[in-house]
């Protein structure tokens, strides 16, 4: 028989040496000539850094902090996920196709493979980075619940691979430095998962302002609250308690995992923390962003 992992879907294409799921990269002409439009705020993340948190966020701003207006669908359903391809349902850029203005919308997608009407309009750009230790161990444990993705086998296999880049959409410190080294030539409002972990208040008011956006301080609080990791672990329209086990199998490991800075520590040995420092150091080097690895 069967079994679950040998089931699971195995195929890996490419778009200019970035793996990408393959009905992506099967759909590449519609996602390249995507219209974006000026008035289109693009939420961007390497994946697992926040993009989830940042959803909820954003649409509670957008929502006045009505709680109920936010779980008229599911997060995964509220953004268009641009390159999302899984026919025969509409893609991403369909959906974008019959969102009214002013559109949110989502991407993973490093600069250089971003739809270049993007740039031409002049969008606004939400980018959200988040240190590569813990983006790496939240990847790892969403590769072996998701279904859309290859096995990652072992933890040590898996760590060749993403310190390569061998990862989908591609490697974390080419997204990191292609996002940051743009971000004061257009309107890029880049945050750090770790300072919305430690001032959630402080990264929120950044948020609102960049949208436009002044609520009080009430409504302030109130999003603070239900966008706190343990609300959104129990609110279904967040926590993908609504997508089939087909898809992402939460008994292997819940989307809602532990949601902190530091848990890297749990899974590096010494000798790979000291491997994947100096391997940071190349990569990074010229870069004047800085991560914090712990709260
Ligand atoms: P962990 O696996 O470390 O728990 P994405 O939405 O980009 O896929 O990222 C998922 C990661 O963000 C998971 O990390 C998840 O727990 C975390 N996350 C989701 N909502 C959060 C919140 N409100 N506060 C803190 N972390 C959150």
């Amino acid at each position: 028989a069967l079994t679950p992992e040998l089931s699971k879907q195995t195929k890996r294409k490419e778009i200019a040496g970035i793996a990408l799921m393959s009905e992506t990269v099967d759909n590449w002409s519609q996602i390249q000539t995507f219209k974006a439009k000026p008035d289109d705020l693009l939420i961007c993340t390497y994946p697992k850094s926040g993009t989830t948190w940042i959803q909820e966020i954003v649409d509670m701003i957008e929502q006045n902090g009505d709680v109920e207006k936010c779980r008229r669908a599911a997060i995964q359903h509220r953004h268009p996920f641009i390159e999302w391809a899984r026919p025969p349902q509409p893609s991403g850029v369909d959906k974008a196709n019959e969102m009214p203005s002013p559109r949110r919308l989502k991407t993973h997608l490093p600069t250089q493979l971003l739809p270049p009407s993007f740039w031409t309009s002049n969008c606004k750009f939400l980018y959200v980075a988040r240190n590569a230790k813990d983006c790496m161990v939240s990847y790892y444990h969403f590769y072996r619940m998701s279904k859309m993705l290859p096995e990652p086998g072992s933890w040590d296999e898996y760590f060749e691979n993403f310190i390569n880049g061998k990862v989908n959409w591609g490697s974390w410190f080419d997204h990191v430095k292609g996002w940051w080294e743009i971000r004061d030539r257009y309107q890029i409002l880049f945050l750090f998962y770790e300072d919305m972990k430690r001032d959630p208040k402080h990264e929120i008011q950044k948020v609102m302002q960049f949208m436009g956006k002044n609520l009080d301080e009430a409504v302030l609080d109130k999003i603070i609250q239900e966008t706190s990791f343990e609300r959104m672990k129990e609110n279904p329209m967040t926590n993908r308690s609504t997508v089939p086990k087909s898809i992402l199998d939460q008994s292997i490991s819940p989307f809602m995992r532990k949601g902190t800075v530091g848990d890297w520590k749990n899974h590096f040995t010494v000798a790979q923390n000291e491997r994947f420092d100096e391997i940071y150091r190349q990569k990074m080097e010229g870069t004047s962003i800085n991560f914090c690895m712990e709260l």
